[in-house]
């Protein structure tokens, strides 16, 4: 360790277990591993004098962000160095003539934000665990968030890189170029890579106009079939939409027991959906006549001012939290064809009955992209039983596993219910020809060796 210490300073080299804690278990209470040691530096530099230093003594080395991923990715399996990010928090000035920033791995996505809406831009990506969430940790595992159906996920957002490779070698590609057409997209490859191929140290990135006059609607659906159909009428005439969202009565009865929120509507609905619009003139009006004559439609709720928004937005966002409220649930991220939603929502409780009947299933997600966050509490030692049929069924109506979490170390039994034989053979050659001793990440989207 002091190999360690002398490249950071020994006051970022932890070892006592009371200090490592915080950084070995995940978010959710599910994940947790040991780690050798926390290394936290502070520069780009620092990180490849850290991974050259690992790399020849063969410590394996897990990449850690602001710790708020749900797949167990940037939680040690047991004896790596933990390599923090947290540090790398250099954020430049916005350039108008570019929309772009450079922003340090460890710079949370508020900071950005607000950065960004401070010069009258926005940035494309946003989520509910903003303030602790990073952007490296952000591209690392491809995040997408609530404004996917605008500006497309995280990869998306990303113009420039630099990252250190598992050799302590340096990778930068940080001029913004919005066009470059010499040879493999590197940087689309480390975006969504978790930590596997290299460790990314900062991020050149895109940003978008600030539109200020916001509307927002909770729409009480008949159905999920009736929120999934009203989307393309939302789609085709709202270019000011930016953000549609499904969730149900168990996840509102949750977030009103713990948040102490009124009920929306006077009684209960099959589906609620939660749409929101951003423009540079009020969009109220063009909300309200969009929806107002969709099938399935049974009741609605408008907000047109800041903290009636914050109040309904509330309803959604606090899902996440209420739900590990009552527990550490199994957390699923799946995503099917949009027009499967519905069967997959329909069959979702019988299938979890099958294999643990006393469950409690919760489910929200991002209409948009067919995403469904599917939230198990009380499964009991059925965790295992719980994901391989869900997983299972979501296969069976030709969706993804993961959809916005990664594959992390939760999702590493299931990758080839969604890739081939031969898309796992390909990305185990990019892992070895970046990685050949498996230095990065162990048990991260491949299992251990
Ligand atoms: C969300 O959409 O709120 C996040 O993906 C978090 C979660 O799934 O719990
Ligand atoms: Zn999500």
């Amino acid at each position: 360790m002091k190999a360690l210490a002398d490249i950071v300073g020994p006051e970022h080299v932890l070892t006592d277990p009371d200090l490592k804690a915080s950084y070995e278990t995940d978010w959710t209470g599910r994940f947790t591993g040991s780690a050798a040691c926390v290394v936290r530096p502070g520069t780009t530099d620092e990180v490849a004098a850290v991974v050259r230093a690992c790399a020849s003594e063969g410590w394996r080395i897990t990449v850690q962000g602001g710790n708020t991923g749900l797949v167990g990715g940037g939680v040690p399996v047991g004896g790596e160095v933990l390599l923090s990010l947290t540090r790398l928090t250099t954020l430049g000035d916005v350039d108008p003539s570019s929309s772009q920033v450079t922003a340090g791995a460890g710079v949370t996505l508020a900071a950005l934000q607000a950065v960004a809406r401070e010069a009258g831009f926005d940035f494309g990506v946003d989520l509910a665990a903003r303030d602790s969430a990073t952007v490296g940790g952000l591209v690392a595992t491809n995040a997408g968030g609530i404004r996917v159906v605008r500006y497309g996920s995280m990869r998306q957002q990303v113009v420039g890189l630099t990252a250190v490779l598992a050799d302590g070698s340096v990778v930068s590609r940080m001029a913004g170029l919005e066009k470059d057409g010499t040879g493999y997209d590197l940087l689309g490859l480390l975006a969504g890579s978790e930590g596997t191929l290299a460790v990314i140290t900062e991020a050149r990135l895109r940003l978008v106009p600030r539109y200020r006059a916001r509307a927002v609607a909770l729409l009480a659906m008949s159905s999920t079939t009736a929120a999934v159909d009203v989307l393309p009428v939302l789609r085709a005439s709202l270019p000011s939409l930016a953000a549609a969202e499904l969730f149900y009565a168990p996840g509102l009865a949750l977030v009103r027991k713990h948040g102490g929120l009124p009920a929306p509507f006077p009684e209960e609905h099959a589906a609620y959906l939660l749409v929101e619009c951003a423009d540079l003139v009020d969009p109220t009006a063009s909300l309200v006549a969009a929806v107002e004559s969709a099938e399935g439609l049974v009741d609605a709720r408008i907000a047109d001012d800041a903290s009636g928004q914050r109040a309904l937005w509330a309803y959604r966002e606090t899902h996440t939290e209420s739900i590990s409220a009552e527990g550490v649930p199994v957390k699923l991220d799946v995503s099917v064809p949009v027009t499967s939603l519905p069967a997959l929502v329909d069959q979702l409780e019988a299938t979890v009955a099958g294999v643990c009947p006393g469950a409690r299933t919760i489910v929200f997600g991002h209409v948009n992209e067919g995403n469904l966050h599917v939230n198990v509490l009380d499964t009991g030692s059925a965790a295992e039983e719980v994901s391989d049929a869900v997983l299972r069924l979501v296969a069976s109506l030709s969706g993804s596993i993961s959809s916005e979490h990664g594959v992390g170390r939760a999702k590493v039994p299931w990758l080839a219910l969604s890739r081939s034989e031969n898309e796992i053979e390909a990305m185990r050659a990019i892992k070895t020809a970046l990685d050949p001793a498996g230095l990065l990440n162990p048990g991260v989207l491949f299992p251990l060796a």
